[in-house]
């Protein structure tokens, strides 16, 4: 098989493409023939980079932390997947041979890409039950960007925030992974009115293409003064942040109306905000951080994706080949959207 190795941390340069010995599905494992890997900024750039030290990375490594495919063989004890099954795999999992169902597997665990062989690969073995069933009708390029970004937004809004029909939810960072995702559950899973807010004009109005019924452009408007006039004077009832951008969210907050809820996985613009405490406890407003997701939700995404509700933001689709390109077309451009490496393309 053709597979990306990295042999040691460095430039894009050092995402070398080669031909590897098929890998054989050990028992309880699965192979996948993937068709999708995305492309992360942290797990896959700046750990190529070599500043993720802390997650142990073992080298040599072939990267790549999610894939979207098809089941192309079958380990020993595997009866719950068929060869031809669509699947999508990601994140952490046991490093040596376990049941079908993972049962008394108390072994070490690794993400695959980072301990474990990744996606960015024609093939790729995963243990049987951190692998999930694809509906039929969901293109492996969206399969894997849901998985990777929308249980996180499902989570807060949904399990998290208890957003209701009717509800004005402000989403941050609209043209953004967890924001784009954010901005289409709040409205087509909720049922929410939705604000979205971004740091440019081109960026609020993608948060109107992807559905919100307002835009704020936070560097040409008040965002609070914006908010109290949208909700008639009453503020939103949601803010979905994962920003802790200390010159925006002081005066989002402020926005937030009586019982509001505001909830973050993420604060890579900041990550100290000074809040106001008087609006926090006259207005009994909630701050939950939640990172993460529940397995449970997967599922829920994947139909709904299928169903049209959720729309993968994909900027790119690119072969296997150009993996150190989409490397170096993130590394150029801190807005670039998501980026799939697609191994069935030349
Ligand atoms: N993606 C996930 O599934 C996931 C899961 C768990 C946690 N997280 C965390 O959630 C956060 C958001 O993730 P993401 O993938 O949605 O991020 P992203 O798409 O890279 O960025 C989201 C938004 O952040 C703003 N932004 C970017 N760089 C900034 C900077 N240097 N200073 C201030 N604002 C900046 C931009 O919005 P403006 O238009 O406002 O500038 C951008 O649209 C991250 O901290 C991430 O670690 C993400």
């Amino acid at each position: 098989m053709k597979a990306i190795v990295l042999h040691a941390f460095g430039p894009p340069e050092n995402l070398s493409y080669e031909s590897l010995p098929d890998p054989a599905p050990r028992f309880g494992e699965i192979r996948i023939r993937v068709h999708a890997a995305t492309v992360n900024r942290v797990l896959d750039v700046a750990l190529r980079a070599g500043t993720q030290g802390h997650r142990k990375p073992v080298l040599p490594l072939i990267p790549g932390v999610d894939c979207a495919g098809v089941v192309d063989a079958l380990g020993e004890g595997v009866t719950c997947f068929k060869v031809g099954d669509h699947v999508a795999a990601a994140g952490g999992m046991p490093l040596n041979p376990c049941p079908e169902d993972g049962a008394g597997y108390d072994g070490p665990q690794g993400m695959m890409g980072i301990k474990r062989p990744g996606g960015f690969a024609e093939l790729v073995c995963v243990p049987a039950f951190k692998a999930h069933s694809l509906p039929i009708n969901l293109d492996f390029h969206a399969a894997a960007v849901v998985m990777r970004h929308c249980p996180t937004a499902w989570n807060l809004l949904v399990n998290i925030a208890k957003t209701k029909p009717g509800d004005w939810v402000l989403i941050m960072g609209a043209s953004g992974n967890l924001g784009a995702v954010g901005i289409q559950i709040a409205k087509n899973i909720c049922g929410a009115r939705v604000i979205c807010a971004a740091g440019s004009g081109a960026r609020a109005e993608a948060g109107l293409a992807l559905g919100a019924d307002h835009a704020i452009d936070y560097t040409t408007k008040d965002i609070r003064a914006e908010l109290l006039r949208i909700t008639g004077g009453h503020g939103v009832n949601v803010l979905y942040d994962n920003i802790a951008n200390p010159k925006v969210l002081p005066q989002a907050f402020l926005g937030l109306g009586e019982g509001g809820r505001l909830v973050t996985a993420g604060a890579h613009g900041g990550p100290v905000v000074p809040i106001d405490f008087f609006h926090l406890y006259d207005h009994r407003i909630t701050i939950q951080g939640m990172p993460g997701s529940r397995a449970s939700d997967l599922p829920l995404c994947f139909q709904a994706a299928a169903e049209g509700k959720i729309k993968a933001p994909i900027a790119h689709v690119l072969p296997l080949s150009k993996a150190a390109e989409a490397h170096r077309m993130m590394e150029s451009d801190p807005g670039m959207g998501k980026i799939v490496l697609d191994p069935t393309l030349d």
